[in-house]
C-alpha cells in the first residue's frame, strides 16, 4: 500500500469536508433539469417501512458477537479476524449514504445491476428496495461474509444474487457474457490504482446510458486523485460529488458537466 492509500485521520477527513462543503452548490446552482430533478430526490426520506426494515437488520448485525477468521481481499489477503458487530459497525452503509443509494436506483429505475462489494448486503439491501424487480448482483470476496449477505438479503424478501468472488476474477469472467449492466455500485478494495482498474473493467460491462457509483471518493488521497480520473474520462458525462458517493451518468453526445452538491 502507498502512502496516499492511507486512509484519512479524522483531521485530514474533516479538511476534506471542509474543502467539499465549501465547493458544494444546492438546488440554485444546478443548471441541468436532470440533475435538478436527481438532487430534489436524493433529499428525500425512503419509505418508513424500508428504513425500518433495514435498520432492524442492522442494528441485529451491530449485536451479533460472532468471529469470521477469513483472508481479506482488501489487504492482500492477509488473515483477519472482524465480528459481525465489527463488521456492521464499520463496513457497512449509515442510513445517510443508504438514502442517497436508494434514491438513485429509485431516479434511475436500473433493471440490470451489479455491486462490488457486498460485506453483509445493508447497501444492496437499500439499493434493491428501490427496485425490487431489477436484476442484481452483488459480488463479495468472502465466503462466509457472502453467506451472511445472502441470508440477511433473502431474509428481507430480496432476491439478490450474491456471488462468491474476486472482483478481478468475476469482471473478466463476466466480460465474455457481455451482460450490459445499466447501473454499478463500486465498494470496496478502496485503494486508487485497483480503483481505477476496477472502473476500466467495469466500463466494457456497461450499457450506453448506464450509471456507476463510486462509494468513499474522499476516503484517502488515493481515493480522491482516482475520482479526479475518473470524472475527466471523455465517456462519462456528467459527474456529482456528494462527498460520500460519486455519481457518473454516461451519455453519448453530452456537454460533459461536474457538480458538488451537498444532498
Ligand atoms: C466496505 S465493504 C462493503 C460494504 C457494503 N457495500 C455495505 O455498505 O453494506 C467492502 C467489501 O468488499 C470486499 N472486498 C474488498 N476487496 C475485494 C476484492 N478485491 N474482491 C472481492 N471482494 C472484496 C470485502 O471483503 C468487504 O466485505
Amino acid at each position: 500500500m502507498t502512502d496516499e492509500d492511507l486512509p484519512y485521520g479524522p483531521v485530514s477527513k474533516s479538511l476534506s469536508y471542509l474543502k467539499f462543503l465549501s465547493r458544494a452548490g444546492n438546488a440554485h446552482s444546478i443548471h441541468s433539469p436532470q440533475v435538478f430533478a436527481l438532487y430534489n430526490l436524493l433529499r428525500c426520506a425512503p419509505p418508513k417501512e424500508v428504513r425500518n426494515a433495514i435498520e432492524l437488520l442492522r442494528k441485529q448485525n451491530l449485536r451479533d458477537k460472532r468471529v469470521l477468521q477469513y483472508p481479506d481481499p482488501g489487504k492482500d489477503l492477509q488473515v483477519v479476524e472482524n465480528s459481525i458487530r465489527h463488521m456492521a459497525k464499520s463496513f457497512v452503509k449509515k442510513p445517510v449514504v443508504g438514502k442517497l443509494l436508494y434514491q438513485t436506483v429509485r431516479f434511475f429505475e436500473p433493471s440490470k445491476i451489479l455491486e462490488l462489494g457486498t460485506s453483509l448486503g445493508i447497501s444492496a439491501a437499500w439499493q434493491h428496495y428501490a427496485n425490487p424487480s431489477a436484476e442484481f448482483i452483488s459480488v463479495e470476496g468472502v465466503k462466509a461474509i457472502a453467506d451472511e449477505a445472502a441470508k440477511n438479503l433473502s431474509g428481507l424478501g430480496l432476491k439478490t444474487q450474491v456471488e462468491c468472488s474476486l472482483f478481478n476474477d468475476w469482471l473478466h469472467l463476466a466480460k465474455s457474457e457481455n451482460p450490459e449492466f445499466n447501473y454499478v455500485y463500486l465498494d470496496g478494495h478502496h485503494k486508487k490504482l485497483p480503483t481505477l482498474k476496477y472502473f476500466e473493467s467495469v466500463k466494457s460491462l456497461i450499457s450506453k446510458n448506464a450509471v456507476v457509483v463510486l462509494d468513499d471518493i474522499h476516503w484517502s488521497k488515493g481515493m480522491e486523485s482516482a475520482w479526479q480520473e475518473i470524472i475527466a474520462d471523455r465517456d462519462v458525462a456528467i459527474s456529482i460529488d456528494l462527498f460520500h458517493i460519486g455519481i457518473l451518468i454516461f451519455r453519448e453526445g453530452v456537454t460533459k458537466q461536474h457538480f458538488t452538491l451537498f444532498a
